[in-house]
């Protein structure tokens, strides 16, 4: 753990009692001018930290930019996701981000932020609106050993892992849209585009790329997009602190993932079945120049929706643009 994650965490468990400059130096092994030159480099990213001769150190206020060591603290030891993360000020997409560590052979697990991206891209070719500190833009590295057509259990797990830490977060009421938007009072507040690297009968790399729209207002958003997409921060009524909420997103992930990974997808789908807005639907589903009509009648172990269409027949639909039929 770096110096400054040290120091946060010692603040953080010592609350109003504050810590003095002697204290952090002999836990940090450093002198204290090195200590007090730390504080004032911490100061300067945003955190409020008070210094007084009774009390020592205390912190009053952290700033809601993201900082991989803040991360890295809040999650257990043992992880498999955010054993590595990495925080950019600014990236095109941080799915081209996560993909150039994937090429480089890094374990998965990792994971990139980015404050900001110029050229967020969403499911279909969409473009993905990413405003600076407004939300959290990231992308996770996997590498399981399942095959190709699994991948639909990935984007799954991350959609019910999304929604319950959005829900333990906020306390608002979230839903599911296959496959794996995330709604708020039947806006949409998040999405997951996941990119696969395979082989015929084995996956290479899944990259999951999260958007979250945590603090947009309104005008964030085109005017095009305002009836069907929302934030936290609109529904909520008040903005949402981000790290905590990047935070619950990657255990929830972490402890999704391991349940796909242990054969356990018929807990993660079951989950995913109760929180689901479309099960039960008539829908409209556009996949490429095809038009398929039917109802959602369930989910494949695959993760695939499983459609009886109008014809009678059961379709497995793995993509597509998925709309309720008017
Ligand atoms: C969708 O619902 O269409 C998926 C949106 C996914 C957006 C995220 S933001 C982080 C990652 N980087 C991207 O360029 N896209 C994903």
């Amino acid at each position: 753990m770096s110096s400054d994650a040290q120091i946060l965490q010692t603040l953080r468990t010592a609350g109003s009692n504050g810590v003095s400059g002697a204290e952090l130096s002999q836990k940090l092994g450093i002198s204290r001018a090195a200590v007090w030159a730390r504080i004032e480099d911490l100061r300067k990213l945003g955190y409020e930290i008070e210094a007084s001769p009774h009390a020592g150190y205390r912190l009053l206020s952290a700033p809601d930019t993201l900082h991989a060591d803040d991360l890295s603290w809040r999650l257990s030891k043992g992880r498999k996701i955010g054993r590595d993360i990495r925080v950019f000020e600014q990236t095109s997409s941080t799915n081209d981000a996560i993909e150039k560590l994937a090429r480089d052979g890094v374990k998965e697990g990792a994971v990139v932020f980015a404050e900001a991206q110029t050229r967020g891209r969403g499911r279909l070719g969409r473009k993905w609106i990413s405003p600076a500190r407004k939300g959290l833009w990231f992308s996770v590295l996997l590498r399981p050993e399942l095959p190709p057509h699994a991948a639909t259990q990935l984007t799954v797990a991350s959609a019910i892992a999304v929604r319950n830490a959005i829900e333990e977060q906020t306390g608002l009421k979230t839903e599911i849209k296959w496959p794996n938007d995330i709604l708020v009072s039947g806006k949409k507040v998040a999405g997951i585009l996941t990119e696969l690297s395979a082989e015929l009968d084995r996956i290479k790399y899944v990259l999951v790329g999260i958007g979250v729209d945590v603090n947009l207002s309104a005008t964030d958003f085109p005017a095009e997009l305002r009836t069907q997409a929302s934030s936290l921060k609109i529904e909520l009524g008040k903005p949402v602190a981000r790290t905590e909420l990047a935070a619950a997103i990657l255990r929830e992930l972490d402890r999704e993932y391991c349940r796909v990974l242990a054969g356990d997808f018929a807990a993660v789908a079951s989950d995913w079945e109760q929180h689901c807005a479309t099960l039960g639907q008539r829908l409209v589903i556009h996949l490429g120049d095809r038009r398929v009509c039917g109802r959602a009648e369930s989910l494949g172990e695959d993760g695939a929706l499983l459609l009886r269409t109008e014809h009678g027949h059961l379709e497995r639909i793995v993509g597509g643009d998925v709309m309720l039929e008017k």
